[in-house]
């Protein structure tokens, strides 16, 4: 763990992360806690969120585990009673927890549009509007951080039902800025780019060619490590950054830019090839 985070920076911070028992919403769960918070995890299966809490707890954390599937207004509803009794006011919230599987559009079944929709963007309002509701009768201030991604601004192909709910969670994220920003309720959000989770890859990532190709559009020629947007999670979530409101936080190695410029593609080339091509379309 890199030392310059100070390590009291989440101290007194009662930090929600959904989907936390694996993933991304593991690794932010553990960091959180590694700079003082107290955590509380949930998930729908209960081993994920077991092997996290003992984790957390092993690495002298305090954390919980609830089971719970954010689909479900009223389960969502019982979580932050059932984590408030256990651990106080929550302070703060990660939606992190997501579906997504890749589909040709025409293809996908009611059912299977709705697996993902449900899971990304009515979780996650239920989620944040059982804290705002919270926030705001008890008149304290509150953080949410929703993990967005990349393609909520461009789209993306095979991934429609995805695309569309992460355009929601930033729409809900700068909505509510405004909306509850004069209560001293921020939104932001985080917009990852490709990070190699089991969750993720079993499900997007077909083969190890299409895994080096991805990486290859990366101009940091590498995905990106659970642990670093845990880090940028933690600031998010701390009052290093009060001031911050309605952002969306781009986190993907210049991947998203890198595939729009139409000269980009001259960087997969050698620079010597690239510059030898340029001096020969340049004029006598
Ligand atoms: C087509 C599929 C499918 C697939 C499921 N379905 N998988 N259709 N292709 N691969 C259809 C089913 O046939 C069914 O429709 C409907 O979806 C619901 O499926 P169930 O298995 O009954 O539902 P459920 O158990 O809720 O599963 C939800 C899930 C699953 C989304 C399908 O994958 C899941 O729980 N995922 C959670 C974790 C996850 O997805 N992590 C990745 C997020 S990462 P019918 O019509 O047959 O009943 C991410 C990063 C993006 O989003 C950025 C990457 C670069």
């Amino acid at each position: 763990m890199p030392e310059s985070l100070a390590p009291d920076l989440l101290t007194d911070q009662h930090i929600v992360v959904t989907g936390g028992g694996t993933g991304l919403g593991r690794a932010m769960a553990r960091r959180v806690s590694d700079l003082g918070a107290a955590v509380t995890i949930n998930g729908r299966r209960p081993d994920p969120l077991a092997e996290t809490v003992s984790d957390i707890e092993e690495a002298g954390g305090t954390a919980e585990g609830i089971q719970c599937n954010v689909r479900d207004p009223e389960a969502v509803q019982a979580f932050f009673d059932e984590a408030e009794e256990r651990q106080g006011p929550v302070t703060r919230l990660v939606n992190n927890a997501a579906a997504n599987f890749l589909a040709p559009t025409e293809d996908l079944s009611p059912n299977g549009f709705d697996a993902i929709v449900r899971t990304n963007l009515y979780g996650s309002f239920y989620c944040t509007q059982a804290c705002g509701r919270r926030w705001l009768e008890r008149e304290t201030e509150g953080v949410v951080l929703s993990i967005a991604t990349t393609y909520a601004e461009t789209g993306s192909a095979y991934v429609v039902p995805s695309a569309m709910s992460k355009a929601g969670i930033v729409a809900m994220t700068r909505s509510l800025a405004a909306e509850w920003g004069s209560e001293g309720i921020r939104l932001n959000a985080v917009a990852p780019g490709p990070f190699p989770t089991e969750g993720a890859w079993d499900r997007l990532v077909p083969d190890e060619d299409l895994a080096q190709q991805m990486q290859d559009r990366v101009p940091l020629g590498r995905f990106g490590s659970p642990d670093e947007l845990a880090d940028l999670a933690s600031v998010l979530l701390s009052d290093l950054t009060g001031y911050m409101n309605g952002e969306v936080v781009t986190f993907d190695g210049g991947e998203a830019l890198a595939a729009g410029g139409q000269f980009n593609t001259f960087t997969r080339m050698p620079r010597e090839q690239v510059k030898a091509l340029m001096e020969q379309l340049r004029p006598d």
